[in-house]
């Protein structure tokens, strides 16, 4: 029987943490949305057209390599508004979703457009700033040589590419549970989530 958990927001409010939590506690499998499009989007870096990209687009190629570079991310935002480059991602998301034993899926669309009946919808949110920081510190983990500034700039506009597209713009579900983790540490963040899974689980089965 399958079980779906939907977990949207933006960039760096802490839905890939409470995602992989999420799927080891309940033992579902998880899959990073987000990767998809980056993945659709390293390939425009390389020359290829989005739509071709995103047809052709195979499993293996989410594990390949850094896709979590900064350049790959608004790439990756710049494809996400291309309706058939959308439409071509599908059916691979929907079928991973119904996958029997459960699972999470992490994006900005999953509740109101991959998975509308999914068992249970969370809306990850923090403010920019702390999205920023977050982001900032990082990226500055890994060597990179960026300033606040320019990573704060760089989340602005890729919120307003996504939240402002016309096919599938990132927004809540209408009955997704608003998680603000602005003011929360990540172990808070993620026991709530564990909590509200538990809940709609136990109305589930
Ligand atoms: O979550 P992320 O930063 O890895 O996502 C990269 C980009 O992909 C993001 O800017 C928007 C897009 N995206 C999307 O449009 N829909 C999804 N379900 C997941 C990501």
């Amino acid at each position: 029987m399958s079980f779906t958990v939907a977990i949207d927001g933006p960039a760096a409010a802490g839905k890939g943490t409470i995602s992989k939590g999420v799927s080891a506690h309940f033992g579902f499998a998880h899959l990073d949305t987000g990767l998809l499009y980056r993945a659709v989007g390293r390939r425009t870096l390389d020359g290829m057209e989005p739509v071709a990209a995103a047809q052709a687009l195979a499993a293996e190629e989410l594990g390949q390599g850094d896709l979590r570079t900064a350049e790959i991310a608004q790439a990756a935002s710049k494809v996400a508004v291309i309706p058939k480059v959308r439409s071509a991602l599908v059916d691979f998301q929907r079928s991973f979703a119904t996958r029997p034993g459960g699972a999470v899926l992490d994006g900005r669309d999953i509740g109101t457009v991959i998975c509308p009946e999914a068992e249970v919808k969370l809306f990850v949110t923090a403010s920019a700033e702390v999205r920023a920081e977050r982001r900032y510190l990082e990226l500055s983990a890994n060597g990179s040589d960026t300033t606040r500034a320019q990573v704060l700039q760089d989340v602005r506009e890729r919120d307003a590419r996504d939240a402002e597209r016309s096919t599938a713009p990132m927004k809540p579900a209408e009955d997704a549970v608003l998680l603000d983790t602005s003011n929360l540490s990540i172990e808070a963040a993620l026991a709530e989530a564990i909590a509200i899974v538990e809940d709609a689980k136990r109305k589930a089965f």
